[in-house]
């Protein structure tokens, strides 16, 4: 049975970049109401993806809510650049702020948009419990950062789980990072109601099959 309480966030970087407009629409068409933006700069990750250029060529084609996941340094100097691309929710690293986390969240409200935190594998999830009670959404990585198609890493299940203990009834804890039809149970069990999934989506004969199948 469907679990309408459990959002999919399909995430583009597995997608068909020559032909987004469509790849778009494929997801419109699905149960999944979000769209995951990963935006990387060969700094904080080992990658490059693309930018805020980019994200409002297809905000002009799509209605979605664009979920943006900045994987990149000094997040500070580019979150205008995203909220003026008309991101809905503006995700930064922890461990790419040091001071400045809490200056970081009130730089993303005040562009009235959504904000969610994220930590890498590695990362305590101590270290971000100040900041349940002032941001949306708390993302918990379950592949390190940088690439699509990783396999799910068991190890922080136990973060989703202590996420949904210690934060507020509406927090959205969204797991990023090797979902599938089975690590979707995993993460969802633990507390999880934001699935991103990437290569398993976009990679399937029927996206709209495979994004039922993690509801
Ligand atoms: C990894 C990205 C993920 C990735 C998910 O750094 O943040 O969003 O694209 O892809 P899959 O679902 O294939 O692991
Ligand atoms: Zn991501």
């Amino acid at each position: 049975m469907e679990n309408k309480t459990t959002i999919i966030s399909p995430s583009i970087l597995s997608a068909d970049f020559s032909n987004l407009n469509y790849e778009l629409k494929k997801v419109e068409k699905s149960a999944a109401k979000w769209i995951h933006l990963d935006v990387m700069d060969g700094h904080f990750v080992p990658n490059i993806t693309f930018g805020a250029p980019l994200i409002k060529c297809i905000r002009a084609k799509s209605n979605l809510f664009f979920d943006a996941h900045l994987m990149i340094e000094n997040p500070q100097k580019f979150i205008e650049s995203f909220a003026k691309a008309s991101c809905d929710l503006i995700n930064f690293h922890y461990e790419a702020t040091t001071d400045e986390t809490l200056d970081v969240i009130k730089q993303i409200r005040s562009f009235n948009k959504k904000v969610g935190i994220s930590i890498k594998p590695q990362t305590d999830v101590k270290l971000i419990e100040k900041y349940f009670d002032k941001v949306d959404m708390v993302l918990i990585m379950t592949v390190e950062p940088g690439f699509s198609g990783q396999k799910f890493m068991e190890s922080c299940v136990g973060k989703i789980d202590f996420v949904k203990k210690h934060s507020p009834r509406n927090m959205l804890i969204q797991v990023d990072g090797g979902i599938n039809d089975k690590t979707a149970r995993l993460a969802k069990k633990a507390g999880a109601n934001v699935l991103v999934s990437g290569n398993f989506v976009f990679k399937a004969d029927d996206l709209n099959f495979a994004v039922n199948s993690l509801l």
